[in-house]
């Protein structure tokens, strides 16, 4: 089915909008219906455009028609509401994506020889194009920088030398980029160590018109680490990106912003405290609704205070 039948926008309108404005687009990841209805009530609450975004093993947890049938099913303001693949791997998982009522799909081929990458990110645009679907590339990383404030190479960041040439070969819309971030809850050794706005700068002068891409972009709540941890959990040296870094990385192109880790960590918390403060609970729908309003309440602090995406709709 197509996507405009269930109401979704590409994200191609909606970064464009972005760009133009100043502010990011959120990107959060769900793979369940507490994840998927607590993201759009955060969505309508802001009144802010939003990327619902399922990951290669979200949609295999869910499966297609059980996702397709929730999306169905959810209430939300047509045209402010991409569904979007998230790190799609191969050209047959985006087109079962697109086949499915997806707006919006990025492949990943980061991993690959940049010559593959291009061949293959070209390949997919030119078959999502045909279906107005818009398209998300990650430029491959270069390694070898040695980041300044860990004096280590373990952070790889993209070359900004050959992002022009890679947009204009394989016509996608919008890229993703590597400037110091990473997924999961584990991402800086210290709390002042900084993302390579230098790279940022380079990259946004080189493809001015380009919405650029922050994956790993979790600023991980302390508060949600210190309720996980103090109801059993064991997630000790969990650290984010600051709120403050992420704005100034909005301030110079960065047009969509991904959030999975915080909500995990939102809901996990919620669930923990639950259940440890209500023993003689068995009722799932007890804990899972606590979890999914916390979910809720983080993003809707995300969007008004790191994307500045709320009354963002037209
Ligand atoms: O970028 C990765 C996302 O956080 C999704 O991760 O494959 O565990 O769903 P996942
Ligand atoms: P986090 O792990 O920082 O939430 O990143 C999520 C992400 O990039 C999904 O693609
Ligand atoms: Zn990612």
């Amino acid at each position: 089915m197509h996507y405009s039948e269930f109401g979704l926008s590409n994200t191609k309108t909606l970064l464009k909008r972005a760009m133009r404005d100043g502010y990011a687009v959120p990107a959060f990841n769900f793979y369940n219906m507490e994840t998927l209805m607590a993201i759009l009530r955060a969505a309508e609450i802001t009144q802010s455009p939003i990327i619902l975004a399922v990951s290669e093993s979200a949609l295999k947890y869910m499966t297609g028609d059980i996702l397709m049938g929730m999306i169905r099913g959810a209430k939300y303001k047509r045209g402010q509401i991409a569904l979007h693949l998230d790190h799609g791997h191969s050209f047959e998982i985006c087109k079962y994506a697109c086949d499915l009522g997806f707006s919006s799909v990025m492949f990943d081929g980061s991993n690959l020889p940049l010559d593959k990458n291009i061949s293959e990110s070209k390949r997919i645009a030119q078959h999502v194009h045909k279906f107005n679907v818009s398209l998300e590339t990650e430029l491959g990383v270069l390694s070898g920088i040695e980041d300044e404030n860990t004096k280590s190479k373990s952070h790889l960041y993209t070359d900004p030398n050959i992002v022009k040439d890679f947009v204009k070969q394989t016509d996608t819309d919008s890229l993703a980029i590597s400037i110091g971030t990473s997924h999961g809850a584990y991402k800086r050794k210290s709390a002042n160590e900084s993302l390579r706005f230098d790279i940022l700068e380079q990259i946004a002068n080189n493809i001015p018109n380009t919405p650029l891409v922050l994956h790993g972009a979790s600023s991980i709540p302390q508060k949600y680490v210190n309720t996980i941890n103090k109801f059993g959990g064991d997630i000790k040296n969990a650290r984010g990106i600051s709120p403050s870094q992420i704005r100034r990385a909005i301030s110079m192109h960065i047009a969509k912003v991904n959030v999975d880790s915080d909500s995990r960590l939102a809901f996990t918390s919620a669930v923990r405290k639950a259940m440890a403060n209500n023993p003689e609970n068995f009722d799932p729908r007890q804990y899972l609704a606590t979890g999914m309003d916390e979910i809720t309440k983080n993003c809707i602090d995300e969007i008004q205070n790191i994307m500045g995406s709320g009354y963002k709709i037209n």
